[in-house]
């Protein structure tokens, strides 16, 4: 889905380059819902939720809300939304070489 893609796109070369942290990177998201909710259905609920209501009452890294501010609020539909709460349950976010392995497939997908 390219809208997906665009967001991963903007998101770990922003937070893999490492050159300016503007938030947590998207494999300590991962950890953080990881170790808060389970099962799947669980953390992609939770993902989802936040992704569509970026609050701070229900955010889980609060430290991250304090250091960078809240996350901007995208336009998701639902669909897109579970597309991507989906995909980063499902996708190793967390080894160094997941956007050099990742992005090809996404690019060949869309
Ligand atoms: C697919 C794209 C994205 C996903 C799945 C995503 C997801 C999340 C999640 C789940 C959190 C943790 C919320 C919590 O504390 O419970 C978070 C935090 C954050 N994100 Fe994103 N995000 C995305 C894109 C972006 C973009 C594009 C930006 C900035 C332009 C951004 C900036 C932030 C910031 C500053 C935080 C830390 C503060 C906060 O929790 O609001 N995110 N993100």
């Amino acid at each position: 889905m390219a809208t997906r893609l665009k967001y991963f796109v903007f998101y770990t070369i922003g937070h893999w380059a490492n050159e300016v942290n503007v938030a947590p990177t998207i494999a300590e998201i991962k950890s953080a819902y990881l170790s808060e909710y389970s099962p799947a259905e669980d953390f992609i609920a939770a993902v989802q939720e936040f992704l569509v209501n970026p609050i701070t009452e229900s955010a889980i890294m609060k430290e991250s809300v304090s250091n960078y501010g809240l996350m901007p609020k995208m336009r998701l539909q639902l669909a897109q939304s579970n597309a991507i709460a989906s995909y980063l349950i499902q996708t190793q976010v967390e080894i160094d070489s997941c956007f050099s392995d990742e992005y090809p497939k996404e690019q060949a997908r869309v």
